[in-house]
């Protein structure tokens, strides 16, 4: 005889307890437990319904490292550029991928444009929404240009009966929006509860392997920016995207934060138009578009995105402060690093900066966390305590160290090749970057520098 056991889980971390707390002592969050009931497993040995329906009758059994298959499969290519690059270059067959964002980001626009593309490409899809009704994104897919081929839409909220409906339709790929909306009826806690969202995606995982069936989830976010839900949701899947920067602005940028198929830190970056979300392959073009030139405080740099180069404008305020301790404030940036080299621009380079707030920002939304930025920092926190612009076409880039040194940047060519694509003709860097010949006719001038001191000295010379 088995009895359905209850446990009391933390809602914030996952937690659990067999009796109530009114503090969780993993996460320290009050008033965070709440009563699960869990349904017993049926019994082991013979094969119960839910383990046939999950694929799992297989029997298992080791391989030898050499047995194993180890051709990748092929890849599918989803039709939008830019989502095949974060996920490394197209769609691994029997996947599992998480799409994390702020509401109304984007996240069901930018896959329901993926499940209609695939659906006209091969096999079925099934859409399936515990969020809106179908009626509601028919509206949606209407405006996105949705017609024709093999796209299933569901509105639903129970797992069990989703996962039904992919026995009978047999899709390629199944999307799930969101995952805090689906629940199991194997538990009697509401959707989204922590032991809900790892039940529904824990099955949904063994039925994604089983099957080679390729699985989108879309997941809600926190204000704190994390996912809703447990953190091992994000363990559990191959690839994490996130949506970010605002939903104010047109664009839109997915980076992929896991893949165990490719590399993380590659970015997709989108436009939202009134037809859905469009690639945009250009990104420079667009970080760049609204750049008031010559104004004092903007300086442009060449930041890595994964193997992607990508300029991009930092723009600096500094202004005398009226407080005791002059503020300092990042938009984009790493707060200490940009505190660290307003210290250096202080002791190397002479800048009287104690008594000036400094406010820095990366156009666009953007988040930079590479060390090459250092160099545009520096150079517009410059440009702005001085008020006076950074010429125009010019662009820099390099690390820069405690001693005012300017350290080399890793794949210099392809910035220095992204510059002159974009009109650029002039390009401040670390001297150790500069190619063997000096740079001479590539249709820009590079000027190599090793310190803080002579690179400011090389953006200002002229203008
Ligand atoms: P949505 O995909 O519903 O966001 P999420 O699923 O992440 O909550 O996106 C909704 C936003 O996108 C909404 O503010 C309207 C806008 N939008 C467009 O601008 N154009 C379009 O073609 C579509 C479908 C949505
Ligand atoms: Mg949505």
């Amino acid at each position: 005889m088995s009895k359905t056991r209850s446990v009391f889980e933390c809602q914030a971390c996952g937690f659990s307890s067999s009796k109530w707390l009114g503090r969780c002592p993993d996460c320290g969050e009050w008033n965070s437990f709440v009563e699960e009931k869990v349904a017993p497993l049926p019994p082991a040995g013979g094969k119960g319904p839910r383990q046939a329906s999950l694929g799992l009758e297989t029997g298992g059994r080791p391989h030898l490292f050499d047995e194993v298959d180890g051709a990748e499969a092929d890849r599918i290519p989803s039709g939008i550029g830019e989502f095949d690059r974060v996920l490394g270059g197209g769609i691994v067959p029997g996947s599992m991928v998480l799409i994390g964002g702020e509401p109304g980001i984007g996240k069901s626009t930018l896959l329901l444009q993926v499940a209609h593309l695939l659906a006209r490409m091969g096999g079925p899809v099934l859409y399936a929404s515990g969020e809106e009704s179908e009626r509601q994104i028919k509206l949606r897919g209407e405006r996105l240009g949705v017609k024709g081929g093999a796209l299933y839409l569901m509105g639903e909220t129970a797992l069990e009966r989703i996962v039904e409906q992919v026995d009978a339709i047999k899709p390629t790929a199944l999307v799930i929006d969101s995952i805090q909306t689906i629940y199991s009826t194997r538990l009697s806690s509401a959707p989204g509860s922590i032991s809900q969202v790892r039940e529904v995606a824990t099955q949904l995982l063994f039925l994604a392997k089983g099957r080679g069936l390729t699985t989108f989830l879309i997941g809600h976010v926190t204000k704190e920016g994390s996912l809703a839900g447990p953190k091992s949701l994000e363990h559990i899947v191959d690839t994490v995207l996130y949506f970010e920067g605002e939903r104010q602005q047109h664009h839109r940028i997915v980076r992929a934060v896991k893949n165990r198929f490719g590399a993380i830190s590659e970015l997709g970056v989108f436009e939202m138009t009134g037809a859905g979300l469009a690639p945009v392959p250009n990104a420079s073009a667009l970080f760049l578009g609204e750049r008031l030139e010559g104004a004092p405080g903007s300086a442009v740099t060449a930041t890595m995105e994964g193997t992607r180069p990508m300029l991009v404008e930092v723009q600096a305020l500094v202004s005398p402060t009226s407080f005791g301790n002059p503020r300092r404030m990042t938009i984009g940036l790493d707060a200490n690093r940009t505190a660290l080299l307003l210290a250096v621009l202080e002791k190397r380079v002479g800048l009287q900066l104690l008594g000036e707030d400094v406010y820095a920002n990366v156009v666009g939304g953007l988040d930079v966390a590479e060390p090459a930025v250092d160099l545009g920092v520096a150079v517009a926190v410059t440009s702005s305590f001085r008020n006076r612009p950074v010429p125009p076409r010019t662009v820099v880039f390099g690390e820069v160290g405690l001693g005012g040194e300017v350290r080399a940047a890793g794949q210099a060519a392809l910035r220095v090749r992204e510059a002159v694509q974009m009109g650029f003709t002039r390009c401040v860097m670390p001297e150790r970057n500069l190619p063997a010949n000096g740079g001479a006719g590539g249709g820009i001038e590079l000027c190599g520098v090793r310190t803080l001191e002579q690179a400011l000295e090389a953006v200002f010379a002229e203008g």
